[in-house]
């Protein structure tokens, strides 16, 4: 009897970890984990797409805190998982395990499928910032040049709010405007920790090419800068004579205006020394009893 027992057992045993071996190999784990993170707006991505035989479950933890799942990341064919929604704290970090799992429906013995765990990603630090939008303004006068910057809105919510990334990052947040004289290629720089940004010494009148991006210092270097915006350029007023025609032309007109300039004067000389001649002989000429 106890013999029975203990040959069921070992059989059971010799089974399942047969099983246990064949099940991990049609469950293979994931590959190449990453984050993709744009304005909060997080997906966890891996490789490769599974055959019919298995399925990812995404868990995810901030450090030190307990595992959850995203519902729409359980037995899924996809790799991808949109945790946006899921990492609440933007201020934690988070890790997340791939897990290889059955198709959904489907059952296994095993206790502990393969999985890969991600890099660890903490939202604050580490989602790139998207590109803004301005509205680009020149005073009446041409003196001033303002830029009002549109801080671009972010997947976090609070209190039924979308927030933005002023909302987010507020006095660590500044814009980095880059500018440079139209027609020119020397730029220059300038940092600014308001949405309204004045850049001054520029020449009146002159049309100048702005682009600006969110600029995080208190972040590494390589997470402090964000997407660039689209170029504006403020309009040319007022073009000067050397803008709209060339050297040549310009050389040519003085050249002409010089020519009769010239001609006017020879010919002015020339009559005036002719009517001064022709006056000379008449007076030369005339009798000296009419003058008397
Ligand atoms: C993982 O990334 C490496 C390098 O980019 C690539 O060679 C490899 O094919 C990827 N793995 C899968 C399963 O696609
Ligand atoms: C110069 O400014 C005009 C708008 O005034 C713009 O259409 C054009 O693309 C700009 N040229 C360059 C070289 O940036």
């Amino acid at each position: 009897m106890e013999g029975r027992r203990l040959t069921a057992a070992l059989f059971f045993c010799f089974f399942s970890c047969l099983s246990v071996h064949a099940a991990s190999d049609s469950y293979p784990p994931a590959q190449n984990v990453t984050w993709q993170s744009t304005n909060f707006k997080t997906i966890l991505m891996w490789e490769p797409k599974p055959s019919a035989d298995y399925s990812y479950t995404v868990e995810y933890f901030p450090v030190g805190g307990d595992k959850q799942r995203n519902p729409h990341c359980i037995r899924s064919s996809m790799v991808v998982c949109d945790l946006s929604s899921s990492l609440t704290d933007v201020n934690a970090c988070y890790t997340a395990d791939v897990l290889s799992e059955p198709p959904r429906g489907a059952s296994s013995d095993l206790i502990e499928f393969p999985y890969t765990s991600s890099p660890r990603f903490c939202p604050y630090k580490d989602t790139n910032i998207g590109r803004p939008d301005f509205k680009l303004e020149v005073s009446e006068n041409k003196k001033k040049t303002t830029l009002y910057v549109t801080d671009p809105l972010t997947a976090v919510f609070q209190d039924g709010r979308q927030l933005n990334i002023r909302d987010v990052f507020s006095d660590q947040l500044q814009y980095k405007v880059t500018y440079w004289r139209n027609k020119s290629t020397g730029k220059k720089v300038s940092f600014s920790k308001s949405n309204v940004v004045e850049v001054t010494g520029l020449d009146p009148g002159e049309s100048y090419c702005f682009i600006i991006q969110a600029y995080i210092p208190s972040r590494s270097q390589d997470k402090q800068l964000g997407e660039l915006s689209q170029p504006q350029c403020s309009t040319q007023d007022n073009p000067s004579i050397f803008e709209v025609y060339s050297v040549g032309v310009i050389a040519s007109a003085i050249f002409l205006i010089l020519l009769l300039i010239g001609l006017v004067v020879v010919v002015t000389v020339v009559c005036c020394k002719r009517r001064k001649n022709a006056l000379k002989s008449g007076k030369d000429g005339v009798p000296v009893e009419n003058v008397l």
